[in-house]
């Protein structure tokens, strides 16, 4: 399991419900823990490890001695937004890139957790922006689709030049051509989908 960069195709394929909350599923969710502790990151969601389903971890205290921050989600839904936020934002799927984006300030989820109980959960500022950018994840939404104009025009270059070395890194054959990566996220769906 790695983290994959845009324009991974995983990161724009939307995300099928969990139906089985297994030991394999566990497993995946403390690797992505451990990518996501590595990168130095807050939240990561499951298309980023190019796998098609609605699960995201998260840390917004971004200390893995944190254990009480941590927190795993399956086919969360935003119910109730309110006000806006601008702020810095960044993902562990562009590298390095940052750039403004306006979010709700305060949320409201409806998810289920690990033992697969419905729980609400509301959330504000940080973690309400950490929660807005990994759901967007689960339906191929990405921070760059949000960006507003300035940040569009000023991260044009930066945004071109992660398309080119993805690219590069596929005619290396470092990385297979999309339409093996779309068979693969298919196969992986109807796997991950399954129950077992
Ligand atoms: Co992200």
């Amino acid at each position: 399991m790695r983290i994959v960069h845009y324009p991974h195709p995983a990161l724009r394929h939307p995300a099928a419900s969990v139906t089985n909350i297994d030991k394999r599923l566990r497993r995946q969710v403390g690797e992505m823990f451990e990518l996501m502790y590595d990168a130095k990151g807050l939240g990561l969601a499951a298309p980023q490890v190019a796998m098609p389903v609605q699960l995201l971890v998260m840390n917004v205290e971004g200390d893995p001695s944190r254990k009480d921050a941590e927190r795993v989600y399956v086919n969360p839904v935003i119910t109730k937004r309110q006000g806006t936020l601008d702020g810095d934002e960044g993902c562990l799927s562009f590298p390095g890139l940052y750039a403004k984006v306006k979010r709700a300030k305060r949320i409201t989820v409806q998810a289920y957790d690990l033992e697969g109980k419905l729980v609400t959960v509301e959330a504000a500022d940080l973690e309400a922006r950490a929660w807005q950018h990994e759901i967007d994840h689960l339906n191929g939404v990405l921070f760059i689709d949000k960006f507003a104009t300035l940040a569009k025009l000023t991260r044009g270059k930066d945004i071109r030049a992660f398309e080119n070395a993805f690219r590069a890194a596929q005619e290396r054959g470092d990385i297979p051509k999309d339409a093996e990566i779309e068979r693969t996220l298919h196969a992986l769906e109807r796997e991950l989908t399954s129950s077992s």
